[in-house]
């Protein structure tokens, strides 16, 4: 199973072609052990990949992709991000590692209400270390390039949802992390809005050597899938994409 899902994700030697991530022998149980979530699950993500997880509601899609962005701990197995173990960091390096690599999209938006567009993209660019000039030149020009710098000044409040999602995905990029996970990122949307915010997605991944895992009900997100997998009884099992 391991193999298959694996991809040849890793060169011969190791070296630079590590995976981003490696979860070996991963299960997840909130109450009973006996009824895991996830069970024994073996998975390798590519840098710049797009990996998309489909499954029932309740199949752990949401408990899995808070395992990766480390939100959550397995309750067995280890998961490594290049080469390092995250499921024996301590609580501070766990949130650095998460503050630092992960960008995250939720379904509803998760914006700050109570700071303007252009703040809520400075928020995670300055947690980051980043000067405020500098800081503030990179979200104006994501802001332009995604057609939104109109928006700078306004409250979440003061946009439509589509208008939302895009700056939220726009917060999750401006720290230039490693992953995006992105957890039903166009549940709330109408298919022009899921297609602008898609390509936005994709715009700040892939190529660009940052991966990309989404979790979904959507067709239109499984489109831009480069590998999909199912979680059925609590394992991943390969879809066709
Ligand atoms: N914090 C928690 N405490 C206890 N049980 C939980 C918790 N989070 C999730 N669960 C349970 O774990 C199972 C998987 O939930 P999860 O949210 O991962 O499913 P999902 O595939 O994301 O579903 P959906 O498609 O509806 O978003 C469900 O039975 C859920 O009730
Ligand atoms: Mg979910």
């Amino acid at each position: 199973m391991a193999d298959k899902l694996n991809n040849g994700a890793e060169s011969p030697d190791g070296g630079d072609d590590r995976p981003d991530f490696r979860l070996s022998g991963v299960s997840k149980h909130y109450g009973n052990p006996e009824r895991p979530v996830l069970r024994d699950l073996n998975l390798d993500i590519a840098a710049g990949e797009r990996l998309v997880i489909i499954g029932r509601s309740g199949s752990g899609k949401s408990t899995l992709l808070n395992l990766l962005g480390a939100l959550d701990r397995p309750s067995a197995g280890e998961i490594r991000y290049r080469g390092q173990r995250l499921d024996t960091l301590d609580e501070s390096r766990l949130a650095a590692f998460r503050r630092r690599e992960i960008g995250f999209v939720f379904q509803a938006f998760n914006l700050v209400p109570t700071l303007t567009v252009l703040e809520n993209l400075l928020l995670p660019a300055e947690l980051n270390g980043l000067p405020r000039r500098t800081a503030a030149a990179r979200c104006q020009r994501l802001l332009a390039e995604a057609g939104l710098a109109e928006l700078a000044a306004r409250y979440p409040d003061e946009l439509a949802g589509g208008e939302q999602q895009r700056v939220a995905v726009l917060r999750a990029v401006v720290h230039e992390p490693s992953v995006v996970i992105a957890d039903e990122p166009t549940g709330n949307l109408d298919l022009d809005n899921a297609r602008r915010t898609l390509d936005l997605l994709q715009a700040h991944s892939g190529d660009r050597g940052r991966s990309l895992v989404m979790a979904t009900h959507s067709r239109q997100v499984i489109g831009r899938a480069t590998r999909l997998l199912e979680i059925r009884d609590g394992r991943l099992v390969p879809a066709p994409c």
